[in-house]
């Protein structure tokens, strides 16, 4: 396992957790509702990869672990004409409804509770998957304390393990999946393991390295700001 990541992400709750609490922020030049115990869509991962994902090229978009429903609802503003979002967080999936319908685009987007794909019917193919995932790899007993620890920890990557394994049934031909991840804050050698054994193969689609002030007790940061990447992932079936 990959320390740096998990406790960079202890790190990061804990002081999300010391902040005052907003019911809505801005991204991507829209107003958003962010209810308690959900990631907030204005993080810099959420804004860049929204922002990356080729909407125009996919008609049928579907997005694992929705949070606040950015993404879904910017795609189906964008032209796509099916959208799903789905989370296993019941807060998120509230969240998301309140922003299609905030936005106007509720007809357009099923929102699900779901583990993964667990409850989408085998009939439903997409043109393009994604899931912005919960890339701090963590240890295999890590206890989950709240809804908000599923939006950034991954016991023993079992998670991505599973998108990989599943998303197959869920793929339209010449379908592409998308994850979006952090080579510095996760563990991308894995994550490529991971994505090989159940038969995909995976490139760099976009990515950009910003300097963060990340300051965790006990761990060398040399002093200053880290660089921390943000890396969306197309993988194609081999
Ligand atoms: C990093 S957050 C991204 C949220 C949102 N897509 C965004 O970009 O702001 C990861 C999301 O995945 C969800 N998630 C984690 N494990 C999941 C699972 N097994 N099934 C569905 N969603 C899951 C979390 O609840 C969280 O909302």
């Amino acid at each position: 396992m990959r320390k740096f990541g998990y406790q960079v992400g202890r790190w990061d709750l804990a002081r999300y957790r010391e902040r005052s609490p907003q019911d809505t922020f801005t991204a991507l030049d829209r107003e958003w509702s962010l209810l308690p115990d959900v990631w907030p869509g204005n993080a810099i991962a959420t804004r860049l990869f929204t922002s990356w994902l080729p909407y125009k090229e996919a008609d049928t978009f579907l997005e694992v672990g929705c949070g606040t429903g950015v993404t879904a609802v910017t795609a189906a503003l964008q032209g796509c004409s099916r959208v799903c979002a789905l989370d296993i967080s019941p807060a998120a999936v509230e969240n998301s409804r309140l922003n299609a319908v905030r936005h106007g685009v509720s007809e357009r987007i099923t929102i699900l509770r779901s583990d993964l794909f667990s409850e989408l019917g085998s009939s439903n193919g997409f043109d393009l998957i994604y899931w912005n995932s919960p890339f701090a790899e963590a240890p295999t007993d890590h206890l989950y304390e709240s809804q908000l620890d599923y939006a950034v920890f991954d016991a023993d990557y079992a998670m991505h393990q599973r998108y990989f394994a599943e998303a197959h049934r869920y793929m339209t031909d010449g379908a592409r999946l998308f994850l979006g991840f952090s080579d510095t804050l996760g563990n991308s050698a894995r994550l490529m393991d991971l994505a090989t054994t159940a038969g995909f193969t995976g490139s760099v689609y976009q990515r950009e390295v910003f300097s963060l002030p990340i300051s965790v007790p006990g761990v060398e940061t040399s002093g200053g700001d880290t660089d921390v990447d943000y890396t969306l992932y197309e993988f194609r079936e081999a």
